[in-house]
């Protein structure tokens, strides 16, 4: 392909893609399957790959991440980034409207337009004829750093704006934050690689954008919500509904509104009248709190109409217009009776605190994490004290501060031991980590705690075995690893203490019922280190069954999306390992089974054969791996001198060289119809 074709074809693929992207992030009407648009972005990648003069900044193929950075430039913001004044009551809410009243020298109520205030980090994106071109931290609000790289890994951001004619300039601000879900994805992840855990999403999503690499973003889900407009060229707004109109107009990830009534889940947004419809609105938010995906701390009111906005101007620092109602901090004081250090199935040493039992926004909190030893030593927690602690959402509450004035006498600063808890196996600390581990793969603490994620929802989903059944299989001796599971019976329960005969039954039909899963599932409940949920789904989707995944190698692993070079490693440290194996095998043999597990064929006449795909053909690349699998072959991704055969298409190039050298064997599109007929 010349650099004119390549051209061509790469803005055609960017289009397609950009139109699918914004089918599936801001309308919610994806018309192709994930398959065909990861090949659409696969063929990009390619292109890029192969000419990458041809980059452009609004390349859809930057979601991934680009080149990591040296510093991040710093960049003054055309207009400065104010920040609220807030009030913490609905009279002070009235005494706001009151205030603006007078101002503006009316009795009218006020037009407001109304959204969650998001607790993540702000950002000024920065879009020049319609292409996304900088996105600027506040810093100290008139300068920011500009953090673009990794802003433009959001999934649901345009890197171009859907606008037939864009304006020379428009500077739109949003809020930059982690779904909860992602927030706990993530902080499993620091903790398995030994990392310091994010005390909260807010930290999460600032700690992605001070990332110098944005692979480290495109791996983490960043969201947007877009909530006002910077300086502008070219385009005017009359009221905050119409600037929050053409957000949806032209894909800008944004809350939807409502003008009338209540917010629904979908519009948390509201435009109200007057201060009452407000604080309506402010409890309304409030109640539905802990039900949103994400974090807030309160609600945003703007004066929706910018002609007064600008008669009211600013004091300060904040506009006059706008202003916070913060909801009531979710903290409280108690204290520690003691800290106990809790050993996690990969072996990881947890300190956590015991408190005196206390109510957090209605909820009654008795333990806090203090996640590793430098977090103990930085906030110097120690038993006996007084703390303040916070629980937001679903996160596990934590400790915030000491309250040393009310510290006893005596006290001792806390050290997690060298010794683990469980099996007194003296614990290891990794280079570069900050956890502690207990390295003995016999530990009691390990095993259960590896038959507790087993048997999880997003695992196994065997739920009617809780934790509290886990330990007391374990301690009985009746379950020593996840076959034996598939190896209780009904009898064996019914002799367990107050269990009678249907709740025995329960449990084993719930064993049962597990047996027919999906492939993603098992080899996520298998534990692997660093195999999260999305990495097996990656995985089930490329070998598509437990057999194919046993036989693979680190070359064809580093390949596939997001399985880097240190997640490749740990897989093929277990693989490598024969009991792994021996349990895998156990486990098919009682009866677990996978939809997406075609039989390979162990006759096939491809059997033994490995086989390396490259060049054009008629199917795509994936099929026809698919192909040779079905068939019992094995497919890697470089041609060695182990390789079988390259099955080499139209414009075969380095790897077909490379065959002929080392004398593999090359088949043609029709030699391998021809074999398989
Ligand atoms: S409007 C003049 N709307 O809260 C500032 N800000 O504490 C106008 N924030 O600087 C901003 N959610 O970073 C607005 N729905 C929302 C918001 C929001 C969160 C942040 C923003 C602001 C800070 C002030």
């Amino acid at each position: 392909m010349t650099e004119k074709q390549a051209e061509k074809e790469i803005e055609k693929l960017s289009k397609e893609i950009e139109k699918h992207n914004r089918l599936y992030h801001s309308l919610d009407k994806p018309i192709i399957t994930d398959y065909e648009f990861d090949q659409l972005f696969q063929k990009l990648l390619e292109l890029e790959a192969q000419f990458p003069r041809l980059i452009k900044p609004d390349s859809p193929s930057h979601k991934v991440g680009g080149q990591p950075l040296d510093q991040f430039e710093k960049v003054s913001h055309e207009r400065p980034m104010l920040s609220l004044q807030n009030t913490y009551s609905p009279e002070e809410i009235e005494d706001f409207e009151q205030k603006i009243k007078r101002q503006l020298g009316t009795d009218e109520d006020i037009e407001y337009f109304c959204s969650p205030k998001y607790d993540g980090v702000a950002i000024e994106l920065i879009y020049n004829k319609g292409v996304l071109d900088m996105a600027l931290t506040r810093g100290d609000g008139v300068t920011g750093e500009n953090v673009v790289s990794n802003v433009r890994t959001i999934r649901s951001l345009p890197l171009k704006l859907d606008l037939k004619d864009p304006p020379p300039r428009i500077d739109i601000r949003g809020e930059i934050l982690l779904f909860k879900e992602d927030f706990a994805l993530i902080n499993g992840r620091q903790e398995e690689e030994g990392q310091p855990a994010f005390a909260n999403p807010r930290n999460a999503a600032a700690g992605t954008l001070r990332q110098l690499d944005p692979k480290i973003a495109a791996g983490r889900n960043l969201r947007m919500f877009c909530y006002s407009c910077g300086f502008k060229e070219g385009i005017d707004f009359q009221t905050h509904s119409d600037f929050e109109s053409f957000l949806a107009k032209v894909g800008l990830p944004h809350m939807p509104f409502k003008l009338k009534g209540k917010p629904s889940k979908k519009s948390l947004s509201l435009v109200c009248r007057g201060a009452k419809e407000v604080i309506d609105y402010y409890k309304e938010i409030e109640s539905l709190r802990h039900q949103l995906p994400f974090e807030i701390d309160g609600i945003v009111v703007k004066v929706n109409s910018y002609p007064m906005q600008q008669q009211l101007g600013n004091i300060a620092r904040s506009p006059r217009w706008a202003f916070a109602a913060k909801f009531t901090p979710e903290q409280a004081k108690t204290k520690v009776m003691d800290i106990q250090v809790q050993v996690g199935r990969t072996g990881a040493l947890t300190p956590v605190a015991i408190m005196e039992p206390v109510s957090v926004g209605g909820v009654t909190v008795t333990h806090a994490t203090l996640h590793n030893q430098d977090e103990i030593n930085r906030k110097d927690v120690r038993v006996g004290d007084w703390v303040l602690i916070h629980r937001a959402g679903d996160v596990i509450p934590e400790v915030i501060e000491v309250i040393k004035e009310k510290r006893p006498k005596g006290s001792k600063p806390f050290q997690i031991p060298d010794q683990c808890p469980v099996c007194k196996e003296k614990v290891t600390q990794l280079e570069g980590e900050v956890v502690k581990r207990c390295m003995n793969h016999l530990c009691p603490a390990v095993i259960k705690e590896s038959l507790k994620h087993f048997v999880s929802r997003n695992a196994m989903n065997i739920d009617k075995l809780g934790s509290r059944l886990i330990e007391v299989f374990y301690d009985e001796g009746m379950v020593q690893s996840f076959s034996d599971l598939y190896r209780l019976t009904k009898d064996d329960i019914m002799a367990l203490d107050r269990q009678g005969e249907k709740s025995a039954q329960n449990i084993i039909s719930s064993i049962e019922k597990s047996k027919n899963t999906e492939l993603h599932r098992f080899i996520f409940a298998m534990g692997i280190r660093f195999v999260g949920e999305q990495t097996a789904r990656t995985l089930a989707e490329h070998f598509k069954s437990m057999d194919q995944f046993l036989k693979t190698n680190k070359e064809e692993l580093v390949e596939l999306p997001d399985v880097g070079p240190k997640v490749a490693e740990s897989i093929m440290l277990t693989l490598k390992q024969k009991p792994f194996h021996k349990e895998v095998a156990a486990l098919i043999k009682l009866g677990i089974k996978t939809k997406s597990m075609k039989k390979v064929a162990t006759s096939g006449k491809l059997k033994d054969l490995s086989f390396v795909v490259t060049g054009t053909l008629p199917v795509s690349r994936n099929e026809v791996h698919d192909l040779i699998r079905t068939h019992g072959g094995t497919v890697v991704s470089s041609v060695s001198k182990n390789t079988s055969v390259l099955v080499a298409g139209e414009k075969a190039g380095s790897k077909l060289v490379k065959a002929e050298k080392l004398r593999v064997e090359v088949w043609s599109w029709d030699d391998l119809q021809k074999k398989l007929s």
